[in-house]
């Protein structure tokens, strides 16, 4: 494989063969951000070492500072001097949380309990994203919001309040909505419960016990009490499974494959990448498990393998939320007929990726019928596909995931937007380039 144009907006991947070799992959995104969330509102020093440098977690890092918490970064390592759970200021101008989600919802349960006025906004992808589901469970508890359509939409304002624990059954299995209730219990008056229908990943519940808050977690309900103090600690953030997912796939799908991920996060919450692989006869092994910082890791090994579709319901996705648009891809190469169903929360992921995903494998020659909730993928039975032109939309993991896909194909793909891999995985291309058999 090369790549051609890797520094503008519009890269065109062309063919290649296995992957092999060595290699790691950047932090997690979603401990990482914890780290900043966490460390900020500690006393004491936090010391991170893998932290990712993608555009989602520097938005959490500028949150921060612009409370005026003192954040040092060299590259992965960032250091941060704590303010404590009340020590954060009021911040002087609008919050721009850019593409992240993760950013926008962890804050908007955080600033609800603290005495101060704020305002979050984002760029056009994440102002169009629901934050209702955040919004009703905080106003219950007596937070003080406003914003677009009934403050369901970004820009936000809120006018933090002594908010009250509450009980909340959460409709969605979602780590953003738990972690902002829970971020906002933290400071409320008595005991916070979030209970889900499905366990959704859990490293705010991790890394909170490592910072020493009052926190406990039975079956899909965790409760946190009123925390007088976090203590500043040492986190070591693992390889993100949801990058590593990328390489697993292609690995999986090209021919003389051999290569190892060494250092992957494998929480039980998020490995559902490997399970749905596995399913599909992908051969990925889990070597060296071992723990860093209340998180399992893990190296995986993975070759060449003949993969076939599957059924895949919203239970199995739920642990690979992110992985949808790179197991689609996998479904384009496999022998026979992939459903996905019970996947409605990706139409409000950075794009609408049921949508967006559907369009791009139609663009380069794959068979397949969008659904309400999911999608039905026609494989190619390992055959290339001729190629094409893509629009990522802004998605990062479509730009990686269809580059996967130029791997096995005849033309090459290019993809236009290719820039927005640097949300998660900056220097994505140039990995690529690295393990691909020329
Ligand atoms: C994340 C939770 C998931 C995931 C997102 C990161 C997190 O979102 O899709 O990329 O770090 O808490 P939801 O909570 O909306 O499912």
């Amino acid at each position: 494989m090369s790549a051609t144009g890797i520094f503008s907006g519009s890269v065109l991947i062309h063919p290649g063969s296995g992957l092999k070799g060595e290699m790691t992959v950047p932090g997690d995104k979603s401990i990482s951000h914890r780290s900043v969330f966490f460390g900020s509102i500690a006393e004491g020093t936090t010391e991170v070492t893998g932290f990712l440098e993608g555009e989602d977690n520097l938005s959490t890092i500028s949150a921060f500072s612009l409370m005026g918490v003192d954040i040092t970064r060299n590259a992965d390592r960032v250091t941060i001097h704590g303010k404590g759970l009340t020590g954060l200021s009021e911040p002087a101008d609008i919050i721009n949380a850019g593409n992240s989600g993760t950013t926008t919802r962890l804050l908007v349960g955080l600033l609800s309990s603290l005495p101060f006025f704020s305002v979050i906004t984002g760029d056009a992808s994440l102002r169009g994203r629901p934050m209702k589901r955040v919004v009703s469970p905080l106003l219950k508890m007596g937070a003080s919001i406003a914003g677009r359509k009934e403050a369901s939409l970004l820009p936000l304002a809120i006018t933090g309040k002594k908010l009250k624990g509450m009980r909340f059954e959460s409709p969605i299995a979602s780590a953003q909505l738990k972690s902002a209730i829970l971020l906002a219990g933290l400071n409320a008056e008595g005991e916070t419960t979030v209970i889900e229908p499905e366990k959704s990943r859990d490293h705010t519940e991790r890394m909170l016990k490592l910072f020493g808050a009052d926190l406990s977690v039975s079956g899909n309900a965790v409760s946190v009490r009123s925390t007088k103090t976090l203590t500043g600690c040492k986190i070591e953030v693992p390889g993100d499974i949801s990058s590593a997912a990328f390489f697993l796939v292609g690995a999986a799908l090209a021919q003389g494959s051999d290569l190892l991920i060494k250092n992957v996060g494998v929480n039980p919450t998020r490995v559902g990448i490997i399970d749905i692989l596995k399913k599909m006869g992908g051969s990925i092994e889990v070597r060296g498990a071992r723990e860093a910082s209340g998180e399992p890791v893990a190296d995986l090994l993975v070759k060449s393998s003949s993969l076939k579709g599957a059924d895949i319901s919203g239970r199995e996705l739920l642990p690979a939320i992110d992985e949808f648009p790179i197991i689609c891809v996998a479904a384009a190469f496999a022998e026979g007929t992939t459903t996905i169903a019970g996947a409605g929360e990706l139409r409000v992921k950075e794009s609408d990726r049921i949508a967006v995903i559907s369009e791009c494998l139609s663009a380069i020659g794959v068979r397949n019928e969008e659904r309400p909730d999911g999608i039905v993928i026609e494989g190619t039975r390992g055959k290339p596909v001729k190629g094409g032109t893509i629009r990522s939309h802004g998605d990062h993991r479509i730009a990686m995931s269809m580059a996967m896909a130029a791997l096995n194909s005849i033309d090459g793909i290019q993809i236009e937007g290719a820039s927005s891999v640097d949300v998660s995985f900056p220097g994505f291309f140039r990995a690529l380039g690295k393990v691909t058999i020329a």
